[in-house]
């Protein structure tokens, strides 16, 4: 596993017109779509659901869908999303209370399952679980919204989950999330990510293929 991903993120796109703007992102080169599901309660906004999801299913989107979910409780929403056709979950450990069960409970709906770790959340919540994970999402601004700018401090965290990942032998993806642009994106890829979610700087763009061309040019310079 060694290609780069680019997933936008759809929190930036516009709602009004989601299916076309996913229809219109995947065809400007994109890999997955990245789902931001926010609950108001775990973060401070509140965004999609499962509905939402299978819309853009019924809506004829076969990229994959990558569910992020801020929310807490975390488990009752597992199975709603994979009835919706989510691709993978990932979820905060702090929004769990039984970290193990929630990843079992989408492992065993046949789905890709990963945590995620804000800013200031250690890498420990991975030890017991190396084992069962298939990515990795390393925040790299405090979760909630679209724009901010990208924390630094995420670099020394996503050279830490790359030696975890290596350490395993396992196929992990190493994703990142928050202020990804295309000035930044290959020192973050530098420091050991695989996976880019952009939001801003994909949807706030008018030309989303050529930001996205210009993201896998950085990463292959
Ligand atoms: C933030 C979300 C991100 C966000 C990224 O809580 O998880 O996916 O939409 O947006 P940008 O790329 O604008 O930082
Ligand atoms: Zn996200």
């Amino acid at each position: 596993m060694s290609e780069f991903i680019i997933a936008p993120s759809i929190l930036s796109a516009d709602f009004a017109r989601l299916g076309e703007e996913v229809d219109q992102v995947i065809a400007a080169g994109a890999d997955w779509v990245h789902f931001d599901v926010m609950d108001n309660h775990y973060v401070p906004n509140l965004t999609i659901g499962p509905m939402v999801c299978k819309a853009l299913r019924n809506h004829g989107v076969n990229a994959p869908i990558d569910v992020h979910l801020m929310v807490s409780p975390v488990d009752r929403l597992i199975g709603d999303f994979v009835e919706a056709g989510a691709s993978m979950i990932t979820f905060h450990p702090e929004g769990s209370e039984h970290i193990d069960r929630s990843l079992q409970l989408i492992k065993d709906a046949g789905l890709k399952a990963g945590l995620v770790f804000n800013p200031a959340t250690p890498l420990h919540h991975l030890d017991y679980v190396m084992d069962r994970i298939d990515m990795i999402l390393i925040m790299s601004v405090n979760p909630g919204f679209g724009g901010q700018s990208f924390i630094p401090s995420a670099l020394d965290k996503l050279r830490e989950a790359r030696q975890r990942i290596e350490a395993s032998g396992r196929d992990i993806r190493l994703e990142v999330d928050g202020g990804v642009k295309v000035d930044n994106i290959r020192e973050i890829a530098q420091a050991g990510a695989d996976a880019f979610v952009a939001g801003s700087a994909i949807f706030n763009a008018s030309d989303y293929a050529g930001v996205i061309q210009d993201m896998r040019a950085e990463l292959a310079r």
